[in-house]
Parts: C-alpha cells; structure tokens; sequence
C-alpha cells in the first residue's frame, strides 16, 4: 500500500561545529522547522538541565567547569539520531571530539570573526565573544581542531540562514544520513 505520510530523520547524530555566530542553532532551528528533523541545541540543554546561563556558569565557576558540564551533556546527547548545535568550544576538548567521531557526524560551518561579529547581535550572553581581535585568534587557534574534527565542512561567509541549512541538508543527504519512515 501506498504510504500515506513520510517523515524524514536521521541514522545517527549529526553535531554542527564551529565558531560563535557561524550559524549553527539558526541551522537547527530551520531544519527542525522545515524538514522536521528533532534538533538540540546543547548549550541550550546544558541550561536547562544546570538551571543557570552559561554566562552565569562562566562567572561563578569559570570556564573549566563549564567545559566538564559541556562534555557530561554531549555525552548524554550523543545516544540519539538527531541534530546536536553544539557550542563553539566544544572542540577543544580531545574527549569531545572522540564522542563526536565515535557516535556520529560532525559538519564543521566555517565563518570569519568579520562575518560571525555583524551576525552575533547579543554578544553578551558570550562570554568568550570579546572583540575583534580576540574572535581572530580564537578562530585561528581552533582552525585545526575544526578541522581534525570534521567529516564535511561549509563555508558559510556570505549565505544566509537559508544557503546554509540547504548545504547542510544536502550533506546530509549525500552522506546517507537521512532516513525516510
Ligand atoms: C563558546 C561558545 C558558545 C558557548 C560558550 C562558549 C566558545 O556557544 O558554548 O559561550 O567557547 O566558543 P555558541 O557557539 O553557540 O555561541
């Protein structure tokens, strides 16, 4: 018999990495609207469940802290096929990176710290979002991070919210990621 309705999802979880403001919740958001993928946003999760901001993370208990909590949640995350917006520094950790390659696939969205800085309108709920100058080096720091971590890159610089979930959409599809039910 003829299927009445088909629904779209993935066979494993797939993370989006990159820098602040390269577009990966607004990627999320739209491919969760569009093609109805489940979607999590990991920093988002990791408020939830810690029941404070990551700003407020940051200034009580500092960066190191924050990153154990990063990696306990990506962690739990990890166990379903559905997209995972992880935060921008979620590859400096070698254990993220291992439960990423080892659970999933990891599309890196490249952007410079000139294109991420006139996207990011809320800077203050970055704490590591400074200025220019210090979104340049974190960048170029993690370059190879990115990079060792990623199965598919995109560069993002110039596409809208809407190129951008197309060419993730069709990365999906070209590396047999996506399910019909
Ligand atoms: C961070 C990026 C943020 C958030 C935290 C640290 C980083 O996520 O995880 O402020 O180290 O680059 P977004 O990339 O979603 O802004």
């Amino acid at each position: 018999m003829e299927r009445l309705e088909s629904k779209i999802m993935l066979n494993k979880p797939v993370y989006l990495v990159g820098f602040m403001g390269s577009g990966k919740s607004s990627v999320g958001k739209m491919l969760a609207r569009k093609k109805g993928f489940t979607v999590v946003d990991a920093d988002k999760y990791l408020e939830d469940r810690e029941g404070r901001t990551i700003s407020q993370i940051f200034a009580e208990q500092g960066e190191d802290r924050f990153r154990d909590l990063e990696t306990k949640y990506l962690h739990e995350l990890s166990g379903d096929p559905q997209i995972i917006c992880t935060g921008g520094g979620v590859v400096k950790s070698e254990t993220n990176r291992k439960i990423m390659k080892e659970n999933g696939f990891v599309i890196y969205l490249k952007v410079t710290a000139d294109a991420a800085a006139s996207r990011i309108k809320d800077k203050s709920s970055r704490p590591l979002f400074k200025d220019l100058e210090s979104a340049r080096k974190i960048i170029t720091e993690r370059a190879p991070l990115y990079e060792e971590a990623a199965d598919a890159q995109i560069d993002t610089v110039g596409l809208d919210v809407w190129q951008i979930s197309s060419k993730v959409f069709q990365t999906l599809k070209e590396n047999d990621l996506v399910v019909h039910i």
